[in-house]
């Protein structure tokens, strides 16, 4: 990972970075109206690192870890400082076929290990600790399947960025330095008509996702008509810098009931590059041309969170009310985020 206090101990909290897992589960809450829920949700967050430790030690080998995101109503709330420069809630993206939704979250939970039970014993803990400050709006288990392979047959993930360029496409850098080391987070749950795509030949399929099936091998973009999920997710800008994200998608699923779906997760160091590609697969490129991943797609949530770093994470308390007025006088420490220190965080 580049990350040498993780590689030395692998369970972390607020590890953007952590290697894809064979089990995620995906939790998203929002929290009580009262006051009380807010010191709840704080004091939680503030112990998280200490609950990762005490189920991840039970097998380091297992790799548990959790992000937590911070939608922007919640950060508003809970947070007595500025909100990190892009942070807003999730807008509807709407084509003249399909649209993204927005659906209510105020706080994601992203919980990774080698091991189911890890990650179930941390959800466990997590949902004691924060009691009634908060009601579950949408919980996912995710699997690995196969070779990292989605539920439509392809493997998934193959582009994301590697070494150097994982931190500087998903961190937060000197553009915001207050929030620098943090993460925008994209959720989206999507369900597929698997009997439909299944319908549709090899070579179909592959046209739409831009990869070969069997074999992973990109195929070439389309010169006219068209455009490959692969290209419409491809973001260059002005200058001809291309922006990546980093994805970590889950299959999800209970067939008994007909359900098969992928749990979308994007991490970005700008928030407008997710809404970017979403804008090209949902409106299209050119618009009305969207991307034919979508008619086998449906996506039942949307929700846009920050997930700032760690040492911020233990220090989102308002000062007391006294002190609010007066900001200067508090010495530095007092808020224990000094953006010195913040930037001599090995992130
Ligand atoms: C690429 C599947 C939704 C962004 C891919 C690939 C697959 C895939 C199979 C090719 C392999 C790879 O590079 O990972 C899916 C499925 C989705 C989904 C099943 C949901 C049903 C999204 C969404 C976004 C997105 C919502 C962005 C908001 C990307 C990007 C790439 C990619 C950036 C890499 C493009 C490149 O080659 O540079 N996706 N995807 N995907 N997808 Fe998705």
């Amino acid at each position: 990972t580049g990350n040498d206090a993780a590689d030395r101990v692998p369970i972390a909290p607020q590890s953007i970075d952590a290697p894809l897992s064979r089990s995620a589960i995906f939790l998203v809450v929002t929290i009580a109206p009262s006051a009380d829920a807010l010191d709840a949700v704080r004091s939680a967050l503030a112990d998280l690192d200490g609950l990762v430790k005490t189920v991840g030690f039970r097998d380091l080998n297992g790799r548990l870890s959790c992000n937590v995101g911070i939608g922007s109503e919640a950060w508003a709330r809970l947070s007595s400082r500025e909100s990190p420069a892009e942070l807003h809630p999730f807008p509807v993206i709407a084509g003249s076929v399909h649209t993204a939704v927005s659906t209510p979250g105020d706080l994601l939970f992203h919980i990774r290990a080698e091991r189911e039970d890890l990650c179930f014993e941390l959800e466990r803990l997590l949902l004691d600790a924060l009691g009634d400050a908060v009601t579950v709006v949408d919980e996912v288990q995710g699997f690995r399947y196969f070779d990292s392979r989605d539920l439509l047959g392809f493997v998934d993930g193959t582009a994301n960025p590697v070494g150097l360029d994982l931190p500087a496409s998903s961190l937060v850098g000197d553009e915001d330095p207050a929030f620098a080391g943090g993460s925008y987070v994209v959720v989206q749950k999507y369900t597929h008509p698997l009997d439909a795509w299944a319908a549709l030949s090899t070579e179909h399929q592959e046209a739409i996702i831009g990869r070969t099936k069997i074999d992973n091998v990109e195929l070439d973009d389309a010169t006219s008509g068209q455009k490959s999920h692969k290209t419409l997710a491809t973001i260059v800008d002005e200058n001809g810098d291309e922006h990546d994200i980093l994805r970590d998608n889950m299959p999800f699923g209970r067939p008994g009931r007909g359900e098969f779906g992928t749990y979308f997760i994007g991490y970005a160091r700008h928030l407008w590059v997710i809404e970017r590609m979403l804008e090209r697969m949902f409106i299209g490129d050119p618009v009305g041309s969207h991307d034919r991943l979508l008619d086998f797609s449906t996506p039942l949530t949307g929700t846009a969170f920050f997930a700032p770093p760690l040492d911020m994470l233990g220090a989102l308390d308002a000062p007391e009310p006294d002190v609010r007025d007066d900001v200067e006088e508090r010495p530095p420490a007092a808020s224990g985020l000094g953006i010195g220190s913040l930037k001599a965080h090995p992130i």
